[in-house]
């Protein structure tokens, strides 16, 4: 797969977040100062929607929410958060914003009410 043009480098101010649609998938671009990064749209946590739930400062981003942060540079997880963030590989050239969209990366959410009903059944 090629490159896709998700938007100009110029319209994601540094440590902020862009709700883009390129190849028919949503995704998330953020500016962390030194770079970009192209993500699913939504939180690995409880699938808020980062470019509201968001806020970049110093390389790592941190959904508000409940505060689970990445180092968006390193992809290191940091705090309390238990899940990593998917990324689609990026790159700047000729101030665009490219990523290859192979797939639409999703996170894998647990259903409670469904954790609930096997806990229950195997009872
Ligand atoms: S929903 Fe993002 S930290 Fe909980």
């Amino acid at each position: 797969m090629g490159w896709t043009y998700l938007c100009d480098a110029a319209d994601v101010a540094p440590n902020s977040l862009k709700l883009v649609k390129a190849a028919g998938v949503q995704i998330v671009v953020a500016n962390y100062g030194s770079g970009f990064r192209a993500l699913p749209p939504i939180c690995p946590h409880m699938e808020e929607p980062l470019e509201e739930s968001g806020v970049i400062a110093n390389c790592v981003l941190t959904c508000t929410k409940h505060l689970w942060a990445w180092n968006l540079a390193s992809l290191e997880l940091l705090g309390e958060t238990e899940k990593p963030l998917k990324t689609y590989e990026t790159k700047e050239e000729g101030g665009k914003v490219l990523a290859q969209i192979d797939q639409e990366l999703t996170y894998d959410f647990e259903d409670e009410d469904d954790m609930d009903d096997d806990f229950f059944s195997k009872s």
